[in-house]
């Protein structure tokens, strides 16, 4: 019985070693990192939330989604989570370099690549994505609320392009 139990003992040790000295990497020290760190990588890797970039709205939605899919986050580490996220992974925060992303010319292209493709994520999001004509307006208008670096009328002219260019029938 010696030998069994000690290997298992042994095979959680690694394991434990292994996340201890990958999360300091992963995720910026504050408070919430934690609760991050543990809630946030039962189903998908780190660099999920490492490349993406949103303000407090954002990360709120976002949680809750996750929250509602199965994430281990209590009622009371809410605001810590969201306040940790926005405050390391806002918008324009330490962005990492994007891949430059082709896209078909047209008015609006340029403020694509500018406003979009730089402060929260890169441009596949968009080339990848699958939107009605009719549902870019509201992808737009809940980038902007998230904290996308875009005015109205830039808002509109992004929109635009992106109905015309990606919108599905
Ligand atoms: C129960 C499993 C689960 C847990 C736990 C979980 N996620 Fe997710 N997460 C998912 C799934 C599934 C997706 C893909 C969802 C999609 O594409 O709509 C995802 C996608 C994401 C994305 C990318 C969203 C996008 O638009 O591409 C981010 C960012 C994210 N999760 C953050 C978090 C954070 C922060 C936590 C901790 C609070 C967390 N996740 C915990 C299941 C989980």
């Amino acid at each position: 019985m010696k030998t069994p139990l000690s290997a298992a003992v042994f095979a959680t040790f690694l394991t434990a070693g292994a996340a201890l000295a990958q999360a300091p990497v992963q995720f910026p020290p504050g408070e919430g990192r934690d609760i991050v760190a543990v809630a946030c990588s039962q189903c998908h890797a780190p660099n999920i939330i490492t490349f993406m970039r949103k303000n407090a709205a954002g990360w709120r939605t976002h949680v809750y989604d996750m929250f509602i899919r199965g994430a281990q986050v209590t009622d009371t580490e809410m605001d810590v989570v969201v306040d940790y996220l926005a405050t390391n992974f806002g918008p324009g925060v330490n962005v990492p370099k994007f891949e430059a992303v082709a896209l078909p010319d047209g008015a609006g292209k340029d403020l694509l690549q500018q406003r979009c493709g730089t402060a929260c994520h890169d441009l596949t999001r968009v080339t990848v994505a699958r939107h009605g004509r009719n549902d870019w307006d509201g992808v737009v208008a809940q980038m902007m609320e998230f904290g996308a670096p875009v005015t109205l009328d830039e808002g509109k002219t992004i929109a635009a392009y992106l109905k015309d260019r990606f919108g599905e029938k």
